[in-house]
């Protein structure tokens, strides 16, 4: 479950995995599929597909009173991953006031139905259209929303696939689509081979292949959103790779749209990308929250570059440090505090870059890291001014350097000068 702690925070799965002893317990269907190891920790095989499609089921009854019936052979969608979709969009359109009367468009329901059914549950003043190009998924889907008597709050749409946006559509405030990931079947099978893809239980293949895979239905999606303009205040999707994430990225920006934002989906071992964009004028995006995931990295991020002093004192690593801070010129401020003595440098990186550099060729050796091969790459690293502190901390007899870029885009030019210090000081 290496990805659980990245669950949107709001999502009752986060820090509170279910008991599948307990379920057991209480669901007959799903009793059979848990297992326990030595110690006795009751467990399911994410691999079977009647294991998940009977989690699935439980835990929709449990804990949102969903009853759900699907077609053999169809996809199972797991609760906790469209949970998280379902509460980034709540961030989205909560970032320009909350109001708890929504109108969504689920392009692409699926036999499940699970987005309308789920949102409906945990936000019972909003409506869904849902759309499916499978009659099979859409008798289903409609099974689904009278057996949860939602027949008022979700209306189905048949979809021609000519078209993603049915003309009835009004104005909305957000769509969804968890579209057909894969291209072909030898795609599938490819990715199927991945850990990642294993709990998923596929579905049928109208379900999870279409021409072109995710990024050319999400770029359908874009383009008829440059069509349908405010009409849907929020256009979004979920995406199965980085990769597409990227392309539709460079898609979006190159229809000169500026307002996208982007999150991470994440249960077990299963990563999702979402991206949405708006065509709405000043919307208040830095009020979205951070994903977990995103956060995770900027934490890492801030942590300081650390090396280890050849020294044992701070006062001689100090001297060591000044030494070879006025050999490449480069000016310095000190402060001496009780448990750090700091230095605060703000310089030209190609100082040490250079220094560097021309050690390395008098050792005749292959040049890399921060040297630049062209005159005008060097240019550019000159004109980069770099500002960062270095904190030296002695305790236990060892000597420690930490190196904190003022600015994070400059971490690499101070992971440099870590490089160049390294060995000196
Ligand atoms: C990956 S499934 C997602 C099902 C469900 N939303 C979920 O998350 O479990 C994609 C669905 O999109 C449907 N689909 C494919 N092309 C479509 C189109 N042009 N318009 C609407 N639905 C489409 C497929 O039949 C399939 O049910």
């Amino acid at each position: 479950m290496a990805f659980n702690a990245y669950m949107h925070p709001r999502n009752p799965y986060k820090d509170n995995p279910p008991d599948f002893s307990k379920l057991g317990e209480e669901f007959a269907d799903f009793k059979k599929y848990v297992q326990y190891n030595k110690a006795g920790k009751p467990f399911i095989n994410f691999r079977s597909c009647a294991a998940v499609r009977e989690l699935t089921v439980a835990l929709l009854k449990k804990h949102f009173g969903i009853k759900l019936t699907l077609p053999t052979n169809s996809l199972v969608p797991t609760v906790p991953l469209r949970l998280n979709y379902l509460l980034w969009l709540e961030d989205i359109l909560n970032c320009n006031g909350f109001d708890p009367e929504r109108v969504v468009f689920d392009i692409g329901c699926g036999s499940s139905c699970i987005y309308p059914l789920l949102g409906v549950a945990i936000n019972p003043e909003w409506n869904f259209f849902a759309s499916d190009i499978d009659d099979r998924n859409l008798r289903s889907a409609k099974e689904n929303v009278e057996n949860n008597d939602m027949t008022t709050k979700i209306t189905l749409i048949k979809s021609s696939g000519a078209e993603i946006f049915p003309d009835e559509l009004e104005k909305l405030d957000a769509c969804m689509c968890n579209p057909p990931f894969f291209n072909d079947q030898v795609e599938m099978d490819a990715t199927k081979m991945r850990p990642t893809a294993n709990s998923s239980c596929a579905g049928s293949k109208t379900e999870t292949i279409s021409e072109g895979g995710d990024l050319k239905f999400a770029t359908k999606i874009v383009e008829e959103s440059m069509t349908m303009g405010d009409r849907i205040k929020w256009y979004s999707i979920m995406l199965g790779k980085k990769q597409t994430l990227k392309s539709v990225l460079s898609v979006l920006k190159g229809k000169n749209i500026s307002t996208i934002v982007t999150t991470e989906f994440c249960q077990g071992n299963t990563m999702r990308w979402g991206v949405a964009w708006t065509f709405l004028k000043d919307i208040p995006t830095q009020l979205i929250p951070v994903s977990p995931f995103q956060k995770s990295i900027l934490k890492k991020q801030k942590k300081p570059i650390q090396m280890k002093s050849l020294v044992n004192k701070s006062d001689e690593c100090l001297t060591s440090l000044k030494k070879i801070l006025d050999e490449i010129s480069v000016s310095y401020t000190v402060t001496k505090e009780t448990s750090k003595l700091t230095v605060y440098i703000k310089a030209q990186a190609d100082s040490w870059c250079h220094a560097r550099r021309k050690r390395r060729q008098k050792q005749n050796k292959s040049v890399q890291n921060c040297e630049t091969n062209s005159v005008n790459e060097q240019k550019l690293e000159s004109s980069l001014e770099v500002e960062l502190s270095i904190e030296i901390h002695s305790s236990n007899g060892k000597c420690t350097l930490c190196l904190i870029p003022k600015d994070q885009s400059q971490r690499d030019k101070v992971n440099n000068l870590a490089v160049f210090l390294k060995g000196k000081v």
